[in-house]
């Protein structure tokens, strides 16, 4: 028998899958069996529930809480202020000028308040900020429309007002290559600050998009210990194990290699071991698909080139890196 994930991790932390209307379909009996937890891969996005001002498109977002709901699932809230999915009207005047910071913040106190509240009995997680820090420096903040329009601000005020929005709800930063030492430093380094101004801030999210060498578990391990002396909670929000490293451009192979599958069941082995030393402060893990049979590195940073990123198969068969995990 194959045990389930959720329930072997259940005294440590929730077990999760990113997932879209098509895949609470196609792989609609092993999230039941494995996952806890779901996140909306592109359909809570801003362009997705709000491409006009006013107009409210939530059909795919409902369609998702509600298969939530009805196996029992949490949800994880994604995302409310970020540089991509977002649409131009937000930062655009009624004469097609860059609109002014009031309008641009009011805009955003609406798109959340909208959004929030209408999950807000079923959603009690949100990563409010995604991806807002620069991966190069030596400046802070990457540059966006956001930043651009809103200045700096647009953080700490993107937390505000999902606090007033649902009190309850626990408030997360999400990055990537969050475990880059640069780049961790500088991630600490806002949310240092977003505490010492009083934001409501609850959690740090490690997207986990790595590979097979990368980032290195000592790395992993720093950047976990570097977040939690900030008293925040944990969750890693979109984890995959590339099988490709980020230079490796191939785009031949239709099968992966049994030397890929043996490296990733022993870098899953490694990276749960390290997880697992580290439940209580890592309160969840969610993997950004569920199955072989669809992932975004399918598209990802290499065109129609197939990855296999996880613990299942794509006839949803448990792979040897899910042995290693359960
Ligand atoms: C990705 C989705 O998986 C793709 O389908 C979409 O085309 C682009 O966005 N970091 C994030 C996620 O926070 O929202 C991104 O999701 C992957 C990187």
């Amino acid at each position: 028998v194959i045990p389930s994930l959720k329930e072997v991790y259940a005294d440590r932390f929730a077990i999760g899958a990113a997932v879209s209307p098509q895949t609470i379909v196609t792989q609609k009996e092993l999230l039941a069996a494995h996952y806890g937890s779901l996140t909306a891969e592109n359909e809570m996005k801003p362009v997705s529930v709000q491409p006009e001002e006013g107009r409210f498109t939530f059909e795919d977002a409902d369609r998702i809480a509600r298969f939530a709901e009805e196996h029992g699932m949490q949800m994880r809230g994604h995302t409310l202020a970020w540089h991509n999915q977002t649409p131009d009207w937000m930062f655009v005047d009624g004469q097609g000028q860059p609109a002014g910071r009031d309008l641009v913040l009011q805009r955003m106190k609406d798109h959340i308040g909208a959004v929030v509240g209408r999950y807000k009995d079923r959603i009690k997680v949100w990563d409010v900020v995604n991806e807002a820090v620069s991966d190069e420096g030596p400046q802070l903040l990457r540059p966006s429309k956001w930043l651009e329009t809103a200045g700096e601000e647009f953080i700490r005020r993107a937390f505000e007002y999902a606090h007033e929005a649902d009190r309850d709800a626990l408030l997360f930063y999400n990055d990537y290559n969050e475990c880059h030492p640069d780049k961790r430093d500088r991630i600490h380094r806002l949310l240092k600050s977003l505490k010492e101004q009083g934001t409501p801030v609850h959690g740090m999210g490690m997207q986990g998009h790595w590979s097979l060498q990368r980032p290195s578990a000592d790395e992993i391990r720093a950047a976990v210990e570097l977040y939690a002396s900030l008293d925040l909670q944990l969750h890693i929000t979109e984890l995959d194990v590339s099988v490709f490293e980020w230079d490796d451009k191939r785009t031949d192979l239709l099968e992966p290699t049994a030397e890929m599958l043996e490296a990733q069941e022993r870098r899953y082995e490694e990276i749960f071991g390290l997880l697992r030393e580290y439940s209580g402060v890592i309160t969840s893990v969610t993997f950004w698909g569920a199955a072989d049979d669809y992932t975004w590195l399918d598209h990802f940073p290499v065109r129609s080139r197939k990855n296999w990123p996880f613990l299942f198969d794509r006839n949803h068969q448990p792979k040897g890196s899910f042995w290693k995990v359960a």
